[in-house]
């Protein structure tokens, strides 16, 4: 892999750093003088309706991005991405997520091997086993039809299928209901499994490393939960023989590592896999999404994977300056790199995404979070933002008031989508629309402000003028969709994993790897015999260290419970 560009060595660095000098950004200014602007900024990607009109940005500041983007090399990264090349250096890999929603009828041959084949020949496996469960022919080992399914995994293997499984429940009638454990916190396993029958629950563990100490924990600590509720009901003879029996009707694995999964009680045979080539974040369209399918259905996830498809083939082949991803990641740069963006709000108007935030956080944060680019040389920039975000209107009567009169410049990201999942009527009124009405509002706000001299002819008593005015200027992108289909989702997600590549390729680093979640784990390791009551472990750590653990101690009845 070639050296980063360092992008503030570029001819379109300094530029852009002029054209930011002498920025005077006026939206109200530049909509007054150009009819045309919204249509000039308005593009298309798939379905998705794009409008970048509300952003400080000008033809001339598009332009000195996409110079950038030209010079950093990004469009020569993404075509490396695509074929298949180890642009995750630090891990030796490529990044091939775009290889699991290649048509069939693809080809792609990456070190030696048809990886578009290999998608689909384990897609076949997790289809057929979720047209078994949902039909009622997979039982559990006391003969009753699966009704839910509990999905253990953490980070990628989980807040994907579960924003997912959320974002699509409208499509989820004919198959079981989901639910999903993530966190150690004992909590999280006992108030998950409250209520459920162990003889119709499956449990899927989805880790790609099999070596994830919460899920397997946690996946112990449900394998436990479920021989134990067996027998509450003399459903298990007392041997070995029947355990493994009820796991395998009751287990089934995601895994790179199916040796692991081996090792851990899981029939092979009811494990699916996937590659190294695929980062956890970027993985809910692999077989990391079983509970998702088996939620919608092939079909459904078929139509899911088909929208990813549409915005990879925008992004591969759509001119830069119609290029959705690309735009929206270099106008991501500028507010980081010459506004001093710290935050990015993403505001979906759709209750069905309001996990939605929570997933961009992983796959933004964990991909641009770096300080060192791929050639382990120091940035010369800053990178990734803070992503965040709740759903509209709940996030307008919470947090909005910075957005619109704070001291920082916070770009935020608003979606929604034309047709409601519940057409619902509040007399006269069609209660979409009221929502959608606070959705065209706030953009509106943020850009075009209102000035003292509005809030004065509203007969507003002088004392209160300043704080009833709102600067505008404050930049947005509004996305909208015909309505939150699967397809509509694998195409939203596609363009945020889109947009964190450009920006990733732009600062120079690995947005594929995530060693900085590694001291943090290692440290735990090394801790938990001092949490246990070790005094020698104890003793080796810095005083706040001690103190806490002697607190927890000091504290703590020593009762250890199983999930009931
Ligand atoms: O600790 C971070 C991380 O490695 C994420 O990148 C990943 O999505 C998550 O842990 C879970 O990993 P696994 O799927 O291997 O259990």
């Amino acid at each position: 892999m070639s050296s980063p560009v360092d992008p503030t060595k570029t001819q379109a660095w300094p530029r852009l750093a002029d054209l930011f000098e002498n920025f005077d950004p006026d939206l109200r200014a530049w909509f007054a003088d150009d009819p045309e602007r919204a249509a000039t900024f308005t593009l298309t990607a798939g379905d998705l309706h794009v409008d970048l009109s509300k952003n400080l940005v000008t033809a001339e500041v598009r332009d000195a991005l996409l110079e950038l983007a030209e010079q950093t090399g990004v469009l020569a990264r993404r075509d490396a991405m695509l074929a298949g090349e180890h642009i995750n250096v630090t891990e030796d890999r490529a990044v091939l997520h775009t290889a699991l929603r290649r048509p069939v009828s693809d080809q792609l041959v990456v070190d030696g091997q048809d990886v578009v084949a290999d998608v689909h020949a384990e897609l076949t496996k997790v289809y057929a086993f979720a047209d078994r469960v949902r039909s009622g022919d997979w039982v559990g080992v006391t003969g009753k039809a699966i009704t839910t399914v509990v999905n253990i995994g953490i980070g990628g293997s989980d807040l994907g299928p579960v924003m997912a499984y959320e974002a699509l429940r409208p499509y989820g009638d004919a198959g079981p209901e989901c639910r999903f454990i993530s966190n150690i916190d004992p909590t999280d396993a006992a108030t998950t499994l409250t209520g459920l029958d162990p003889e119709t629950t499956l449990f899927i563990v989805a880790s790609k490393t099999f070596t994830t100490l919460e899920t397997l924990t946690n996946a112990r600590l449900c394998r436990s939960w479920l021989l134990d509720g067996l027998r509450q009901v003399d459903a298990l003879a007392p041997d070995d023989t029947a355990d493994r029996a009820a796991v395998a009707k009751h287990f089934v694995a995601v895994s790179t590592a199916l040796d692991k999964v081996a090792d851990f009680g899981i029939d092979p045979a009811n494990a699916f896999g996937f590659w190294d080539w695929v980062g956890g974040r970027y993985s809910v369209d692999s077989a990391i999404g079983t509970s998702l399918v088996l939620a919608i259905g092939p079909e459904n996830f078929a139509d899911f994977l088909a929208g990813f498809h549409a915005v990879d083939e925008h992004f591969a082949k759509a001119a830069p300056a119609e290029n959705v991803p690309l735009l929206m990641g270099l106008l991501n740069v500028w507010y980081v790199n010459f506004f001093g963006a710290e935050t990015h709000a993403v505001l979906p108007y759709a209750q069905y995404l309001h996990r939605f935030p929570a997933y961009l956080q992983q796959l933004t944060m964990e991909s641009n979070g770096k300080s060192v680019r791929w050639d382990g040389s120091e940035v010369t920039s800053d990178t990734g933002e803070v992503f965040w975000g709740e759903p509209g209107t709940n996030g307008q009567h919470a947090f909005y008031q910075l957005i619109h009169q704070g001291t920082r410049l916070i770009p935020a990201d608003f979606i929604a989508v034309a047709n409601p999942a519940h057409p619902l009527q509040d007399g006269d009124a069609d209660v979409h629309e009221l929502f959608l009405a606070n959705f065209f509002a706030q953009t509106r706000a943020l850009a075009f402000g209102k000035t003292e001299a509005e809030v004065r002819a509203e007969g507003t008593d002088e004392s209160v003028v300043t704080a009833r005015e709102f600067s505008g200027n404050r930049p947005s992108t509004s996305i909208m969709a015909p309505e939150l289909t699967p397809s509509v989702l694998g195409q939203l997600i596609a363009l945020y994993e889109h947009i964190t590549f450009v920006q990733g390729a732009v600062w120079g680093i690995d947005s594929f790897d995530q060693w900085g979640v590694e001291l943090g784990k290692q440290l735990a390791k090394e801790l938990t015999p001092a949490v246990a009551g070790d005094e020698v472990a104890l003793a080796a750590q810095d005083s706040s260290t001690v103190s806490l653990i002697s607190y927890y101690r000091s504290r703590r009845d020593g009762s250890g419970r199983s999930p009931a």
